[in-house]
């Protein structure tokens, strides 16, 4: 029971290159005493609610935030795609020592982790650690559920690569699950439009389609960094009794889980409470956005480009 959907778009971009202030560019590879912020990587401004809540629960860390927003959105991307921007993400979150990187994205976590992890960090640098979102949030269903039907909202790209549907198999077999694209909702969110009436209507609609899929459906996962920040309108056009579940206080949660289980990993993150934003787009438009989703004033953001 897992919808397939497909629209698959190319986009090109550009960028300029902007030269990181105060940020140390070089670091000896491969040291275990080597300590720094802890990255978290987006495809835009999505994962700023994975930050969020991950900065509410451990506020004494450091953190580097990166925002691909010139390339965003990575949902429609081919698989090669989203690979390779996300590793040239980690790589540069990496030069700037970062001991530990979580892909705050469901897109970048579907199509890039695995391969990054087994098949990029042993040679880039195997003492250091990429960490996704899917699996924690897939760890938390099994108790949300009293129906064992599940809805799945994400981008098509999370959506075809069926990953959640492989990890609830693998943790819950006896959960179904439906899936449902909603390729308008990070440009939604992107464009600053997520309030608008206009909204209304692809919010509506992808609700409707996932519900008509599965009636059964008591709980639906946002599994898009975005949707959160859709979230007004996503109750307003769900029945009262479906639970929906947001993600970033399970990856907050299981964050904090690592670390006691792995606190050689603790120890090489450095704890001065600071947070330093960067994009690949105008720091200007990303300070705007971000310091109302964020709630925050005052938000340094430095412009890199990727590559
Ligand atoms: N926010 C990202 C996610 O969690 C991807 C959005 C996009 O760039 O399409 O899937």
């Amino acid at each position: 029971m897992y919808n397939k959907s497909t629209l698959i778009q190319k986009r090109g971009y550009s960028c300029h290159f902007y030269r990181l202030k105060n940020i140390p560019m070089t670091h000896p590879k491969n040291n275990l005493s080597y300590k720094g912020a802890i990255g978290v990587f987006d495809s835009g401004y999505g994962g700023l609610t994975i930050l969020d809540k991950i900065r509410k629960q451990m506020p004494e860390y450091d953190y580097i935030y990166l925002g691909d927003n010139a390339r965003t959105p990575y949902g429609p991307r081919s698989f090669e795609v989203v690979y390779e921007f996300t590793l040239q993400a980690v790589k540069k979150l990496f030069e700037l020592g970062c001991p530990l990187v979580i892909l705050a994205c469901n897109t970048a976590s579907a199509k890039a982790l695995r391969t990054i992890q087994q098949t990029n960090l042993p040679t880039i640098d195997p003492t250091r650690r990429v960490l996704g979102v899917i699996r924690p949030t897939v760890e938390c269903i099994g108790e949300l559920t009293q129906s064992r039907h599940i809805g799945l909202l994400a981008t098509t790209g999370t959506i075809k690569s069926e990953s959640y549907l492989l990890e609830i198999q693998k943790l819950f077999p006896d959960i179904s699950v439906v899936g449902e694209a909603c390729p308008m909702w990070v440009p939604l969110v992107e464009n600053n439009e997520y309030h608008s009436q206009g909204a209304d209507y692809f919010v509506q609609k992808h609700i409707q389609q996932l519900l008509d899929k599965d009636p059964k459906i008591d709980t639906i996962i946002l599994g898009c960094t975005h949707y959160p920040l859709l979230i007004d309108k996503i109750k307003e056009f769900t029945p009262p009794h479906i639970r929906i579940v947001a993600q970033g206080e399970y990856v907050a949660q299981s964050l904090q889980d690592y670390f006691k289980r792995h606190p050689e990993m603790d120890d090489r993150c450095t704890k001065e409470g600071t947070c330093r934003f960067l994009t690949t787009e105008s720091e200007t438009k990303f300070e705007e956005s971000a310091s109302i989703l964020l709630h925050q004033e005052n938000i340094q953001v430095e412009r890199i480009i990727l590559e």
